[in-house]
């Protein structure tokens, strides 16, 4: 199992992103139009990639998330002559710094930690690159240390928070989106500075409801082995419940507590927390 992860400066990565390719991210070649698409794993990356490939339809491309792979991804990816549109679970930090040299659009997706956790539990009893976890117990202490895939939650989010108000940085929450998808698709638009009408943005809406995305996906009508994690090319594990508070489920009183504390603590200085409704 241990040899599915390794660390590359203090976060632990799934060997699917190599030191070499990690490495090489320092001096990634990043274009103007180049737009990121950026979460913690398990906050919503999917859906958001519909939305966006929905409101561009054929002009652009999804490529694999960079830290996606070997080499040879990279060298894709700097071969293609459309806008590209990369999907990333970096942390800020680890980001190429080409892309901050030249103010790429990045749009940060987060949802409630609660709510990710669990996600990420899922996602681990269902993904052969991960390891194994026995229980929600064992992987909700594994969560907290940030001793998952990724790293801690809180530093991811909060490396992201530093930038909120970077112009070309736009952040969005998950619950927001099941709450309003019009409203958050509307942003995004305004965003990007792109012309759709109201009528193509309910359409978009209704084709990336949950359930529509799910059956796309089980219907194989979108490429089953295409996915926008690094974690993973089977896109059916993506698809589980899609809902707001399946923490609910999980949490017992007492680790409620205990998260409630750690969430307080980290997130004292933190501005955006008041958005991450649990
Ligand atoms: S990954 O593997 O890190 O890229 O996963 P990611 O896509 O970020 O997150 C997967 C969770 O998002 C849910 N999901 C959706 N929710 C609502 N609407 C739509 N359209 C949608 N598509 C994906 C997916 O079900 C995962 O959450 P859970 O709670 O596990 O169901």
């Amino acid at each position: 199992e241990e040899e599915l992860i390794h660390m590359f400066k203090g976060i632990p990565f799934t060997t699917r992103s190599s030191p070499e390719l990690l490495k090489s991210l320092e001096t990634f070649h990043a274009r103007e139009d180049d737009l990121l698409l950026v979460s913690y794993p398990k906050s919503g990356t999917h859906w958001l990639a519909g939305v966006i490939t929905k409101l561009y339809s054929t002009q652009v491309t999804l490529t694999s998330p960079i830290e996606f792979g070997d080499l040879s991804k990279l060298e894709e990816l700097n071969k293609l002559s459309s806008k590209r549109i990369i999907p990333t679970h970096l942390d800020y930090n680890m980001l190429p710094p080409n892309f901050k040299k030249k103010k790429c659009k990045m749009i940060y997706i987060a949802r409630n930690p609660k709510d990710t956790a669990v996600s990420m539990y899922h996602y681990y009893r269902d993904n052969p690159n991960l390891p194994t976890v026995d229980t929600w117990t064992a992987f909700f202490d594994l969560f907290l240390k940030g001793d998952v895939v990724c790293g801690s939650w809180f530093d991811h989010f909060l490396s992201w928070e530093e930038h909120e108000n970077d112009k070309n940085i736009l952040f969005l929450f998950y619950e927001e989106m099941k709450k309003d998808l019009p409203k958050t698709v509307k942003e995004i638009v305004l965003f990007l500075g792109l012309n759709i009408s109201d009528s193509d943005i309910q359409d978009i809406c209704k084709k990336s409801s949950f359930s529509q995305m799910k059956s796309d996906t089980e219907k194989e009508n979108s490429d089953p082995s295409h996915t926008v994690c690094t974690l993973t090319s089977n896109r059916k594990l993506i698809f589980r419940k899609g809902t707001v508070g399946d923490w609910k489920n999980h949490f017992t009183p007492k680790q409620n507590q205990r998260f409630e504390e750690i969430f307080n603590e980290k997130m004292k200085l933190s501005k955006m927390a008041k958005n991450l409704t649990f």
